[in-house]
């Protein structure tokens, strides 16, 4: 069965297209087939961090009844498959992301990443109501994090299981404690992505960061996050052992 996950976070610009892009390419590198879907129809840009920014057949076309969700499915060199939106404005208002539920039965793959919208309108929500689970990105700031719990509360709303946290553009002294976050969101912090100025030279080179530099700060927080997550689910007993480390490395207790 495919495992359809949001990337969900109300707050605009705080790293849910970057961690949707590169934790399915840290999928795809561990064996997985993925598919990253480009979920914000008004203002999609997944294309754009790929370098590929008008694309013939796109996710609106799929929602408007003009192609199959295959003949929108691109394959990135690292084997991630993308399914952009279009970057045109016209005909935007009349589809509605509802409808990719009559569409992602014909998707295959072992892992579905929804990117998600910012807000908290429709468009956000009907991200998380296509997803069996969400993971929660925000910065670890306060305005930010508590942005952060209407997303939980709206996943809670409609039953959809929170998996985790992800801390975005972390590691300022100045952060808030991983401990502070899972106390306000009342859920575990599963990634913590650190602050990289490689993330920006990735974007320069249209390259996803794991992809293009591997070894880079945040490649290797995103490729532990994608092992978390594929150790989960065959390894329950992994997540301790994860936890342990994690927050020895954070310095909680
Ligand atoms: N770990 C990081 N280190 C440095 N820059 C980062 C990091 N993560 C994200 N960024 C930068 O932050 C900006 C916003 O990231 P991104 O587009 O992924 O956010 P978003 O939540 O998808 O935004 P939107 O709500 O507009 O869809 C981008 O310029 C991206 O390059
Ligand atoms: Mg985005």
């Amino acid at each position: 069965m495919t495992l359809v996950a949001s990337i969900s976070s109300s707050k605009g610009g705080s790293g849910k297209s970057t961690t949707s892009i590169n934790l399915g390419v840290a999928l795809a590198n561990l064996g997985r087939d993925v598919t990253v879907i480009d979920s914000n129809l008004s203002t999609p840009n997944l294309s754009m961090y790929l370098g590929a920014p008008s694309l013939p057949v796109t996710l609106h076309h799929v929602l408007s009844g003009n192609a199959k969700i295959a003949d929108a499915t691109y394959t990135h060199d690292s084997g991630a498959k993308i399914v952009p939106g279009s970057l045109s404005m016209r005909n935007f208002e009349k589809l509605k992301l509802e409808d990719l539920r009559h569409h992602l039965h014909e998707v295959k793959s072992d892992v579905v990443i929804l990117d998600g919208a910012a807000g908290i309108d429709k468009e956000a929500q009907d991200s998380i109501r296509l997803a069996h689970q969400i993971l929660v990105v925000t910065n670890p700031e306060l305005p930010a994090v508590a942005d952060a719990l209407k997303t939980v509360r709206i996943a809670q709303k409609f039953d959809v299981p929170v998996r985790g946290v992800v801390l975005t553009r972390a590691g300022h002294r100045l952060d808030l404690k991983v401990k502070n976050v899972e106390t306000i969101l009342e859920h575990p912090v599963i990634g913590v992505i650190p602050e990289d100025v490689f993330i920006k030279k990735a974007l320069i080179q249209r390259e996803p960061v794991v992809h293009a530099f591997p070894n880079a700060p945040a490649s290797r927080a995103y490729s532990a996050l994608g092992k978390f997550l594929m150790g989960h689910e065959f390894n329950p007993e992994q997540i301790g052992k994860f936890f342990r480390f994690m927050k020895w490395s954070f310095g909680v207790k």
